[in-house]
C-alpha cells in the first residue's frame, strides 16, 4: 500500500478544531499520520503517572476514517519536572557550555537519569497501543543530531568514551599504537587519562578525532536500539523506523539502519537548489535496507525559527513532482510536514499544508489531487522496486577523516559524491549509496569517491569485483589513510595500487585559482580535453594505460587518468576533478548502456521494475517546458494516454509510463 500522509499534533488544536481536520484529512486522500514526536509532557505530565485520553480519541476517529498512525517516542524533548529529578542530563558543547533547555535535542544520550526516563515512556506507550487497532508503526525520537548535537562533550560522554574505548582497543598501547600519541608527546598510560577532544589550541589528534565521531555516531545507534528492541518486544507488528536527515554527515546510517525496520527521512528540497538533491537523498535511504518513505515532505514556506525568516512558498505544481520524484525512486509512503501551521512555538512560519487559518487553499487542492493520482496508481507500484545497476560507496568513516582533512580547499567528500552522483543520474541511471561491505556483485558499475581509508581487506574485495566483470571507478586522494586515520606508508594509492596498476607520483594541491588542462587519449573522448582545478595528481602507470593526460608545461605528457584491466573488469583511476559537464560525458562511456539519450539537464528518468514490467517515471525538475523523444510509444498512467516518441513535458511536469 502507498502511503500518503501529514504529520499531525493535536496537542496544538482544540478539540473542536481537530474535528474539523479528519474529515478534510479523508477528503485529501490521506491514509497515515505521523503523531507524538514531541508530546512527552503530555504522555506523563508527572514522574510516572502517564495519559493517554488526550490521544487515544484522535487515533479512534482517523482509524474510523481510514487514517493509520505512526506513533512518535516523545524522547527529544522531556516534561520540565526530569531536570530536577535527573540532575546532569543536559548536553555540554565542545567548550564546556551547558546546551540549555527550552528547545529540543539537548539531552545526553550517554546520562543514565535520561536513559532511564526515555526507557519508562517508551515501554508505557508500547504497552497501551500495542493492540491499538489505529497504529502501525513507530518513529523513534525524532531526527537524531539535529541542532548540531549529535556530538556530547559531558562527563558522561567521557566516560562513556573510555568504555567505548576499552572495548575497541583492549589494550592501551595498542591504542597509543594505532592514535600515534607519540607526537605531541599525547601517549596515555591508563584509560582514566583519555580525554574529550574538546575545544584546544590547535588541530586534534587525526585518530582521537575519528574515534570520537565513530563513538558519538555509535551513542546514536545504541540509543535507537534501545527503543528498538523495547517496542518490537511489546508490538510485534508494529514497524519501527527512525526520521534520517537525507545526507547529514554525523551519524553512521549504515550502522543506524540495523535498528529500523526501514528507514524514513525529512525532505525539504529548495526550489532554485540542485533538482537532483533529494534524489541523492532518497537513492541513500533506499539503499540501506531497499525500502523508504519520507516522513516529513514539504508542503508549504519553510520557517527558519532561530532567523525568524518565512521561506519561499513552493510554486504550483512542485509539491506534487517532489512526492512523484520520491515514489519514483523508491518510496512506499509520503508523509507531509505538516497538517497546519502552528499558531505558537518557535515554528509558527513553518507551513503545513494548511495555513494559520486553517483554510484550504492552493497547496491544499494539489495535495488533493497528487491523493487522487497515489490511488489511481499505486496498484501497479505495488510490488516494484526500482532498478539499478550502479552503487556509489559513500563511506561514514571517509567522510570524518576528509571532512576534518579535506587535504585542500574547497573539497567536501560528500559535495564530491554527490557530483559523481548527479552525472550518473544525467545518464539516466539509479545508484545505490553503499557502504564498504555491501555486496557489490550485484553491481555491474561500482563509484568510489575519493575512498581514502582503505585496508587490504577491503582492497581485496574492490579487486575479486573488478576481477569478475566489474567496473570501478576511483578519484583523487584514494587509499592514503590507514582505518585509523594514519597515512599509508605506501606509495599513492596504497593498498589499491596493484589493483589500480599506477601510482601517484606527486599530488599539486591548487590555490589562486590555477588550474591544468588535460587531454583524453583513448575511447569515445580520445581528442577531448578540459581544464581541471583544485587538485591534481601527476601519475605513474605500472601496467594500467594512459586514459587522459597533462598538457601544462612541467607536467606535459604525464598521465591524469589511467585504465586498467583486471581479470575480467576494469578500474580506472582519475588523479583529478572533472569539471560537470565532461564528468557526464566520462561516466556515459564506462556505466551500462541506457535505453534514452540526450535527457535533457534536469529531466529525470527513473525505472521500478516488477513481475508485469517496467514503470518508468519522467520528471521535468526544471522551470522551463522540456522536449524529449521515448524509445517507443507509452501509456501514461496518470492521463491514460498513449504518448511518445516525442513528448513535451510542462514545468514541472511528470509521467508515469509502463513498458
Ligand atoms: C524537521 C523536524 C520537525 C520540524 C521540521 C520543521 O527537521 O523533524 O520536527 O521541526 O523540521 O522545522
Amino acid at each position: 500500500m502507498l502511503r500518503y500522509g501529514a504529520c499531525y499534533y493535536p496537542e496544538h488544536w482544540t478539540v473542536e478544531q481537530a474535528r474539523q481536520h479528519i474529515p478534510l484529512m479523508q477528503k485529501a486522500g490521506l491514509n497515515v499520520v505521523r503523531m507524538g514526536e514531541f508530546a512527552w509532557c503530555k504522555f506523563e505530565p508527572d514522574p510516572g503517572r502517564y495519559k493517554f485520553e488526550w490521544l487515544d480519541p484522535v487515533i479512534d476517529a482517523l482509524h474510523k476514517a481510514g487514517i493509520s498512525t505512526v506513533l512518535g517516542t516523545p524522547t527529544a524533548i522531556p516534561p520540565q519536572w526530569a531536570y530536577a529529578r535527573q540532575p546532569n542530563i543536559l548536553q555540554k558543547d565542545a567548550d564546556g557550555h551547558v546546551r540549555n533547555p527550552g528547545a529540543r535535542c539537548h539531552c545526553c544520550k550517554n546520562a543514565p537519569g535520561y536513559q532511564f526516563m526515555c526507557e519508562g515512556v517508551v515501554q508505557e506507550m508500547a504497552r497501551h497501543y500495542g493492540n491499538n487497532p489505529g497504529v502501525i508503526g513507530w518513529q523513534v525520537d525524532n531526527e537524531f543530531g539535529c541542532h548540531g548535537t549529535t556530538r556530547c562533550f559531558c562527563e558522561h560522554c567521557e566516560k562513556a568514551f573510555r568504555e567505548w574505548l576499552i572495548v575497541k582497543y583492549a589494550d592501551i598501547d595498542v591504542l597509543n599504537a594505532a592514535w600515534g600519541t607519540a607526537f605531541w608527546g599525547f601517549a596515555f598510560r591508563q584509560w582514566a587519562e583519555i580525554p574529550l577532544p574538546r575545544t584546544m589550541p590547535a588541530g586534534p589528534n587525526p585518530g582521537h578525532w575519528l574515534d570520537f565521531l565513530r563513538f558519538s555516531s555509535d551513542t546514536q545507534v545504541k540509543f535507537l536500539k534501545t527503543q528498538y528492541d523495547l517496542i518490537k518486544g511489546l508490538c510485534p507488528n508494529h514497524f519501527v523506523t527512525h526520521n534520517y536527515m537525507g545526507c547529514f554527515p554525523e551519524i553512521d546510517y549504515h550502522k543506524l539502519s540495523q535498528h529500523v525496520d526501514f528507514p524514513v527521512w525529512d525532505n525539504y528540497p529548495d526550489s532554485y537548489g540542485d533538482p537532483f538533491q533529494p534524489s541523492y537523498a532518497h537513492e541513500i535511504t533506499r539503499s540501506f535496507k531497499g525500502r523508504f518513505w519520507v516522513m516529513e515532505e514539504k508542503s508549504g514556506p519553510t520557517g527558519d525559527a532561530e532567523a525568524g525568516l518565512l521561506g519561499e512558498q513552493p510554486e504550483p505544481g512542485e509539491i506534487r513532482r517532489w512526492a512523484w520524484q520520491a515514489v519514483a525512486n523508491g518510496a512506499e509512503g509520503v508523509v507531509y510536514f505538516r497538517w497546519r501551521v502552528c499558531l505558537f512555538g518557535a515554528e509558527q512560519y513553518w507551513h503545513g499544508i494548511l495555513d494559520h487559518d486553517g483554510v484550504p487553499r492552493r497547496r491544499y487542492a494539489e495535495i488533493r489531487k497528487t491523493g487522487e493520482e497515489f490511488v489511481k496508481v499505486a496498484p501497479e507500484i505495488e510490488g516494484t522496486h526500482v532498478e539499478v545497476r550502479v552503487a556509489l560507496i559513500r563511506h561514514f568513516d571517509t567522510l570524518w577523516a576528509l571532512e576534518r582533512q579535506p587535504g585542500v580547499s574547497g573539497f567536501e567528500y560528500d559535495g564530491h559524491c554527490f557530483d559523481m552522483y548527479r552525472a550518473v543520474k544525467q545518464n539516466g541511471h539509479n545508484c545505490d549509496m553503499i557502504d564498504v561491505d555491501s555486496d557489490l556483485s550485484r553491481y555491474r558499475v561500482v563509484l568510489a569517491p575519493s575512498l581514502a581509508l582503505v585496508d587490504e581487506a577491503l582492497a581485496k574485495r574492490l579487486h575479486a569485483f573488478v576481477d569478475a566483470g566489474g567496473t570501478l571507478v576511483l578519484t583523487p586522494q584514494s587509499g592514503v589513510r590507514t582505518p585509523a586515520n594514519a597515512m599509508w606508508d605506501r606509495t599513492r594509492p596504497g593498498p589499491l595500487a596493484p589493483l589500480v596498476g599506477a601510482t601517484v607520483d606527486e599530488v599539486r594541491p591548487y590555490y589562486h585559482g590555477q588550474t591544468n588542462e588535460i587531454a583524453f587519449t583513448q575511447g569515445g573522448m580520445a581528442g577531448q580535453t578540459c581544464r581541471v582545478g583544485m587538485w591534481v595528481e601527476i601519475l605513474h602507470p605500472s601496467g594500467a594505460e594512459t586514459f587522459a593526460e597533462y598538457r601544462d608545461e612541467a607536467f606535459a605528457s604525464k598521465p591524469a587518468i589511467t585504465c586498467n584491466i583486471v581479470g575480467k573488469g576494469k578500474v580506472y583511476y582519475l588523479g583529478v576533478f572533472l569539471p560537470e559537464k565532461v564528468l557526464k560525458t566520462f561516466l556515459g562511456g564506462v556505466l551500462p548502456e541506457f535505453p534514452m539519450k540526450d535527457i535533457p539537464e534536469g529531466v529525470e528518468i527513473t525505472m521500478r521494475r516488477g513481475k508485469q514490467g517496467r514503470i518508468v517515471f519522467v520528471l521535468n525538475n526544471t522551470r522551463e517546458r522540456q522536449a524529449l523523444t521515448l524509445p517507443g510509444q507509452f501509456l501514461d498512467l496518470l492521463s491514460g494516454e498513449t504518448v511518445g516518441p516525442q513528448v513535451v513535458l510542462a514545468r514541472n511536469g511528470v509521467l508515469i509510463l509502463k513498458a
